[in-house]
């Protein structure tokens, strides 16, 4: 299964000298504290897939969806050198690349922020959602119902399993007003996932609820004015992967004028798939 976005893989000129100049024989190196990790500049690795389809980008844009069920199984280095890789091409005001990406795959760590995390969730369900959680189950047959009390079990079995779950990504940004400049990277690294058959979900109930808490476990300096902007699961998915049922794009869409129509109707996804659950 590959992610066929510019097929076969072909570094520009200068890219492929800058590859050269960290490698041998057309080979990067990834280095880490794990040691070196080879990524071909001919080949799209292979390690991870699972044996799936290819995924184009299509694909991967209808189907890479909240995936918070996942086995235990590692995810190989590879695979995340490439997630990582992929997301920090992603776009920072002023290309200020005012980012960092904390990788936690240490069960003791993982072992210690899961009462934390689980702590968070409770006060979701108790605060932001109370509202909307007891309307869905005051009106379990509804619509909006059924999917609220979906993404609430989803999202309660990703805090009854934190523990389980084989990697996360705590994305850190600084100086940034508007707090969107970190989001580009994390979605490329959930759609980089996704065509590495690697499913994942976004959390921020960590930064809202518990920063100081997370701060101190992962020993991130507090006087540095990091900011903790998601925490990413990531695992290989126990379920399909399906295309998101969202409200139509004319539902939620203008052209010119606030209300005017957008001026065409999209009654069902516009890539050919099958719309599923997901997970
Ligand atoms: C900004 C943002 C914050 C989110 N925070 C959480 C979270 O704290 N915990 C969680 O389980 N899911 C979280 N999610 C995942 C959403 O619940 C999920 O994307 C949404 O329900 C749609 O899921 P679907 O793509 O599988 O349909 C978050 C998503 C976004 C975009």
């Amino acid at each position: 299964m590959d992610l066929v976005i510019a097929p076969p893989y072909s570094p520009s000129g200068q890219a492929r000298r800058s590859m050269q100049r960290h490698s041998a024989k057309g080979t990067a190196r990834v280095r880490g504290r794990y040691g070196d990790i080879g990524l071909s500049d001919r080949q799209p690795e292979r390690a991870g897939r699972r044996g799936e389809e290819t995924v184009d980008i299509e694909e991967a844009l209808y189907t890479t969806r909240a995936m918070r069920r996942v086995t235990s199984d590692p995810v190989p280095m590879e695979v995340q050198a490439k997630i990582l890789d992929a997301a920090i091409r992603a776009p920072t005001g002023g290309n200020a690349q005012n980012w960092r990406f904390l990788l936690v795959d240490d069960r003791e760590v993982i072992g210690r922020i899961a009462p934390v995390y689980q702590h968070s969730i409770e006060q979701l369900w108790q605060t932001v959602y109370a509202d909307r959680l007891s309307a869905a189950r005051a009106r379990p047959d509804l619509e909006e119902s059924v999917s609220m009390l979906k993404v609430q079990r989803s999202a309660q079995w990703l805090a009854d399993h934190f523990d389980t779950v084989p990697l996360y990504l705590f994305g850190f940004v600084q100086a940034d007003p508007t707090g969107g400049s970190i989001f580009p990277a994390v979605w490329s690294a959930q759609l980089a996932a996704r065509a590495q058959g690697v499913g994942s979900s976004l959390t921020v109930v960590l930064g809202y609820f518990h920063p100081d808490e997370v701060f101190e476990i992962l020993g991130v300096p507090t006087d540095e004015h990091w900011v903790m902007a998601c925490c990413v699961s990531f695992g290989y998915p126990t379920g399909r992967w399906g295309v998101a049922p969202r409200r139509p794009v004319h539902e939620v869409s203008y052209r010119n004028q606030w209300g005017s129509p957008v001026g065409f109707t999209v009654d069902r996804p516009l890539w050919p798939g099958t719309p599923g659950s997901g997970e």
